[in-house]
């Protein structure tokens, strides 16, 4: 069996992380084979920092590289749809960072892309990789909760001095960057199930993107769920799944969790130490998504399993509406 030839698409913060992470895994099983970047010096730099082979400097001659089996798009929100459009088209597997676009027309547009064109294509919420998550998962099929009433995630972070966080044109605020982790959360546990109820409350920014969030979500069966999100302060960043018979508690940091407490007993999963400083926290934690691609890839399957692209659709659908409750509008809404 043959490597994972990865191309990473976006010289920044996280396809840093994605690096670092990607030497966490067998060489013989993973490679970045090229980096591209709008910047050819910005991409060389990066593909001296991480031994890549190839580096460019458009975006356009990796989509044209034949020798690369799947894209990892780590380029900012905005700018998801139509450089995602680009290597679809181009008949690539693409593996998109979060959240997957700005809204759900986006979103679609590139599903309808990866249709088309027969490739693979995720969303990149890693958290579902995880094995914590994956244990939830196991104790959730197998009904170990009993009835599951009330799902609880929270995630604040402050990033109000980060320019992507806060400015209107780079696709800031808290639902799309951090809120997208809490609602995934409640879609995993509810099984991709759609909210028969949403009910948002949010504050905004000069900017005009939100700055804090709640949510109450009401599913089928007197079922609910409550999410609160941030990025002008820190909030405990956990999420707790109340059953009629246990409980889980998944520690901070929740969308990248290294400890689960199932009815007050603790377990921890111990992620492999960088060989270089990250931008973010438990970003070594990129290799079980990238593992996850590979085994998708290697099965011949064109979407995820753990996030399909079902899960995606449904969860812009929620963040739409969340937007058009507490008054956030982006210049892609109406294009
Ligand atoms: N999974 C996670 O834990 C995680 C963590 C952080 C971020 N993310 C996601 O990853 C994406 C990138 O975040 P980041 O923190 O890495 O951002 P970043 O470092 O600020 O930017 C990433 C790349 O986006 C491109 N870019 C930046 N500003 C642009 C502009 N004004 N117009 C067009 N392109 C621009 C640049 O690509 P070039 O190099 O080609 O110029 C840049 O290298 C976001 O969607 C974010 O939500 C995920």
């Amino acid at each position: 069996i043959m490597a994972t030839r990865w191309g990473l698409c976006g010289a920044g913060k996280i396809s840093h992380d994605f690096s670092v992470a990607m030497k966490t895994l067998p060489h013989e099983n993973h490679q970045i084979a090229a980096i591209a970047s709008r910047s050819l010096v910005r991409a060389k730099e990066f593909a001296k920092k991480h031994r890549i082979p190839t580096a460019y400097g458009r975006y356009e001659e990796l989509a044209k590289n034949p020798d690369i089996d799947i894209v990892y798009l780590g380029v900012l929100h905005t700018e998801h749809w139509k450089v995602g459009l680009l290597f679809l088209e181009a008949g690539k597997n693409v593996l998109c960072e979060k959240p997957f676009a700005m809204n759900s027309k986006q979103v679609k547009d590139l599903v309808a892309a990866a249709k088309k064109n027969n490739v693979f294509l995720m969303e990149a919420i890693w958290s579902r990789c995880f094995p914590a998550h994956a244990e939830v998962r196991r104790l959730l099929a197998e009904r170990a909760l009993g009835e599951v009433k009330l799902v609880k995630a929270y995630f604040g972070s402050p990033q109000l001095h980060i320019p992507r966080s806060v400015q209107k044109e780079l696709g800031g605020g808290a639902l799309l960057d951090i809120g997208v982790y809490c609602l995934q959360f409640v879609l995993m546990v509810f099984d991709g199930e759609r909210p028969q109820s949403i009910q948002a409350t949010g504050v905004l920014l000069d900017s005009g993107v939100d700055e804090s969030v709640t949510v109450v979500m009401k599913f089928s069966r007197n079922r609910m769920a409550l999410c609160a999100f941030s990025i002008a302060v820190r909030l405990p960043n956990d999420a707790v799944i109340s059953g009629t018979e246990g409980s889980i508690k998944v520690l901070g940091p929740m969308h990248c969790p290294t400890t689960l407490l199932v009815n007050d007993q603790e377990t921890e999963y111990i992620l492999p130490e960088p060989c270089l400083p990250l931008n973010f926290t438990n970003s070594t934690g990129l290799r079980y998504e990238a593992e996850e691609v590979r085994q998708c890839l290697l099965k011949g399957l064109k979407e995820s399993p753990q996030m399909p692209l079902a899960d995606s659709i449904l969860l812009t659908e929620i963040m739409d509406e969340i937007r058009k409750q507490i008054g956030v509008v982006f210049s892609q809404d109406s294009q």
